[in-house]
């Protein structure tokens, strides 16, 4: 099987300081695929930097069969490669349908993007109930929704999920995490990038673990969920 992406020994620096060190790994069509690791281990940076928004200083990426070496970042988008950012980033004044749409940017199927409007309604029904309400009026956790279904209105093929359960509550996470499985249930592919290490074990086909710019550990999901280091640094065990 070919990999949908494939990272091989990517490096980004920023100035003298080189954030991911030569990491390499695969991520096979259907899969979710996990980053997990501390504050600063480069996880955003190998986000971005597949997104094009940064330039890596060595290394290289295929997506689909296709080098990513200097693809501008809308491009990247249009190959179907999409990006929920840490952060979320939403648009706060405009409303939530205005924000979904903006996700369709590069589409000119009308109807298409309707149709895809309706199922980020239906995967979030909240959106749906507000969807002439400003962004910016929505809690954190709806905000995350907003984000992941504004990612998704580009029908990607791969899913970046940049700490989708950053603030939120308990009740809340659960309900980001069971639309991720469900997303993988309906065929979306997803690298998800996580602090909240037991919940993304849990849903993760296989993970790695970064540390300082490198890949430390590797494995399945279930392996690293009961790996002894794993849990002793990253699930509060001692
Ligand atoms: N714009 C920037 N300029 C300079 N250094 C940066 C910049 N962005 C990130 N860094 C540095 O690069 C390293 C990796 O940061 P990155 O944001 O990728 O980590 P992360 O794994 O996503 O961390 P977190 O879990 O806190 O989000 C850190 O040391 C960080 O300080
Ligand atoms: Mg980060």
């Amino acid at each position: 099987m070919t990999a949908l992406l494939k990272v091989e020994d990517l490096k980004v620096a920023y100035g003298k300081i080189e954030a991911v060190k030569g990491i390499s790994f695969e991520v096979n069509e259907g899969e979710i695929v996990c980053l997990v690791g501390t504050n600063g281990a480069g996880k955003t940076t190998t986000l971005r930097t597949l997104s094009g928004l940064l330039k890596p200083s060595g290394g290289s990426v295929t997506f689909d069969g296709n080098p990513l070496a200097n693809v501008p970042a809308h491009k990247i988008v249009a190959m179907k490669l999409a990006h929920s950012p840490e952060g979320r980033h939403i648009f706060p004044r405009l409303t939530i349908t205005e924000n979904l749409q903006l996700g369709a940017f590069l589409r000119t199927d009308k109807e298409g993007i309707e149709k895809d409007i309706q199922r980020a309604y239906d995967l979030f029904p909240i959106l749906g109930e507000r969807r002439k309400q400003a962004a910016g009026t929505l809690s954190g956790g709806e905000q995350q929704m907003l984000a992941m279904g504004r990612a998704l209105m580009c029908q990607p093929k791969l899913l970046m999920l940049d700490e989708p359960s950053m603030g939120l509550s308990p009740l809340m996470m659960q309900k980001i995490m069971a639309t991720i499985s469900e997303l993988k249930a309906t065929g979306t592919t997803i690298l998800l990038v996580e602090q909240n290490a037991q919940a993304a074990l849990s849903l993760a086909d296989r993970a790695h673990v970064m540390e300082i710019g490198k890949i430390v550990l590797s494995g399945t999901g279930q392996e690293l969920l009961h790996n002894e280091d794993v849990r002793k640094a990253y699930l509060g065990e001692d």
